[in-house]
């Protein structure tokens, strides 16, 4: 079975998965395989391929190719966390002297990663706002080896046209990365789009029921792969078989959980876009967003994450952030349970406040991630909390 000619949902159950009669009971699920060395015969190689957990597992294995069916990769590789893959990428692919282009709203843990980690090695960082790939090609030096983007960014919610992007770095020969987090691959293919790597955090949309910390790297290009691969392995930030197992089975419901996910946030954009309390509403899937257009060509779905602004400032954001019911006060995001925070003060904290100012994180802004609870009643919730200032 060809299963990358199979539809999403298909490929989700199936892919990575078959029935082994012979070295299994006919599981119909991947087994947690909790060794971590595997035995062989003959000094020169491993039976199966395996020979010690940290340079592979089978149940690692079975997400590594379900992932890579449904972002339409030839490889996948999954990491101990997004971070993780992020940061193992960044050594795979850099040398001291190199640049990076990153979009100037990131997640925080990424910028603090480009701010404060990679300059001791020597790798120097711009950000631009890839909103105008003009400027992204302004931005280009000698050394520029990666252009780092986020589509839509966290928190804004900004979105850059992928395929000018990547058609502008083929020329400079210059590498594309999206952290597809967000979107999902079930939303936005990239490298359908002309991109070089997808990255993610599978802590989120990807595990989905907020009980694991993960990441993956997503590629077509053999070599970079191995090398991906070899780092790897030197560095160690592999996930643990139980975790490859949740991830794998979060897999198997993406689709649905995406719909519902997607469908209650545009219903509480449009909520919340018209609530007199509210200063301002980010979400790619609203007619007021300035790429709601963008949005419509490059994927198929808006995502449910939220970013709103409520007039005040840092009082009213906590006034809502901590009283909600049903919606709890916590990083992160993804997760069948709803989520709200305060970026200024949580996610970005650690971004210099000069860079959240330049792109407008600013203390009354709050970001929440729409779960799969009864959309009417996260509505109510939010009407009582809004009685409040
Ligand atoms: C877009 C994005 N990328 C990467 C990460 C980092 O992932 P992790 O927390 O799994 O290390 C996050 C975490 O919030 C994120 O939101």
């Amino acid at each position: 079975m060809t299963l990358q000619k199979k539809g999403f949902s298909t490929n989700s159950v199936h892919s990575g998965e078959k029935v082994d009669f012979i070295n299994s009971y006919g599981d119909v699920v991947v087994p947690i395989h909790l060794s971590s060395t595997y035995a062989r015969k003959v000094v020169e190689h491993p039976e199966k391929g395996y020979q010690y957990a940290r340079c592979g597992n089978p149940t690692r294995t079975a997400f590594d190719e379900k992932l890579a069916t449904l972002e339409n990769a030839q490889f996948g590789m999954s990491f101990a966390s997004g971070i993780g893959a992020i940061s193992t990428l960044l050594f795979a692919l850099l040398k001291s002297g190199d640049h990076i282009i990153g979009f100037d709203d990131l997640y925080g843990g990424t910028k603090r990663l480009l701010n404060d980690v990679m300059p001791n090695f020597g790798i120097k960082v711009t950000y631009t706002d890839a909103t105008n790939p003009a400027l992204i090609e302004q931005a280009i030096t000698k050394d520029t080896k990666i252009i780092w983007l986020e589509s839509p960014t966290n928190p804004l919610l900004k979105l850059c046209d992928l395929e000018q992007i990547a058609s502008i770095a083929k020329r400079h020969s210059i590498l594309t990365v999206v952290d597809n987090t967000f979107m999902t691959p079930y939303f936005m293919k990239p490298l359908d789009l002309g991109i070089d790597i997808v990255v993610h955090s599978t802590t989120k949309y990807i595990g989905g029921h907020s009980d694991i910390i993960g990441g993956a790297v997503l590629l077509n290009d053999e070599l970079l792969f191995k090398k991906v691969s070899f780092f790897q392995n030197a560095i160690g930030a592999v996930p643990s078989p139980f975790d490859s197992y949740l991830a794998l089975r979060g897999l198997k419901t993406l689709a649905v959980r995406m719909e519902v996910h997607n469908k209650s946030a545009i219903k509480i954009a449009n909520y919340l876009e018209k609530n007199p309390k509210i200063e301002k509403v980010y979400y790619p899937g609203l007619a007021s967003h300035p790429q709601h257009e963008l949005a419509k060509k490059q994927a198929t779905g808006f995502g449910a994450i939220i970013t709103f602004k409520v007039k005040g400032g840092l009082k009213e954001a906590k006034l809502i952030a901590e009283n909600l019911e049903l919606v709890s006060l916590a990083e992160s995001l993804g997760g069948v349970e709803s989520l709200i925070q305060l970026p200024y003060l949580m996610t970005h904290a650690s971004v210099p406040v000069e860079q959240k100012v330049a792109v407008g994180i600013t203390e009354n802004m709050i970001r929440f991630s729409v779960g799969l609870e009864d959309v009417d009643d996260l509505i109510s919730d939010f009407e009582n909390v809004f009685k409040l200032i």
